[in-house]
């Protein structure tokens, strides 16, 4: 399945990815709602490479998102796979980013979950403070069902994100 729009694609993580995502990771732009991680770029990639593994038996899978000319701009990764539902996040893009790559690699993870792997839910958590992210999920028809003192958490359904899609279909096709 190959996962492309109209100015980005979604590629599998490689160790070669490290110091990019690492780029992106500790940059104080991006990492306010995000858990951390260690700088050690030997350690990212001993991780991508356990991570393999995972991609391999269908337990997490970790995309990067590219746009068409092949610069690297974000991150993005399906995991907590569970019987109905599965949950997406590490969720980051840079200032390579394109005008509507938020909205195209979401859909992409979508696409993903619901017509490769056959889910109908997704669900996924957002940190309290991150008001611009809740909004985004919130507009695409996501519902939130729980909070804790940390984060929010949402599910959204496959018709819910079709149904946006359509809405939306003049910025991402
Ligand atoms: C999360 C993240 C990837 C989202 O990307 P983003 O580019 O900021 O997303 P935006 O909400 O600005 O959406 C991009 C564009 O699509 C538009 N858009 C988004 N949803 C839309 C909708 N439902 N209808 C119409 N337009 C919409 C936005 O208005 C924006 O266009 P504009 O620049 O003309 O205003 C990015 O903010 C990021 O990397 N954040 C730091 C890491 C992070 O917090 N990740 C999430 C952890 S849960």
């Amino acid at each position: 399945m190959i996962l492309e729009s109209k100015s980005i694609r979604l590629r599998f993580v490689e160790d070669s990815d490290a110091e990019f995502i690492l780029s992106l990771r500790l940059d104080d732009r991006y990492n306010k709602f995000l858990s951390s991680v260690s700088p050690d770029v030997e350690a990212q990639k001993k991780w991508i490479r356990k991570y393999k593994d995972d991609e391999k038996n269908g337990i997490q899978y970790y995309f990067i998102i590219e746009r068409l000319d092949g610069m690297p701009c974000g991150t993005v990764r399906v995991y907590d796979i569970r019987n109905d539902s599965f949950c997406w996040g590490s969720w980051i893009l840079n200032e390579k980013k394109t005008r509507y790559a938020a909205l195209e690699s979401a859909f992409l993870i979508y696409e993903f979950g619901f017509k490769q792997l056959g889910f109908k839910k997704s669900h996924f958590d957002v940190m309290k403070g991150n008001k611009g992210v809740i909004k985004f999920h919130t507009r695409i028809g996501a519902v939130k069902t729980s909070e804790d003192e940390i984060n929010d958490y949402f599910e959204i359904t496959e018709e819910s994100v079709e149904k946006a899609k359509e809405n939306l279909a003049d910025k991402i096709r």
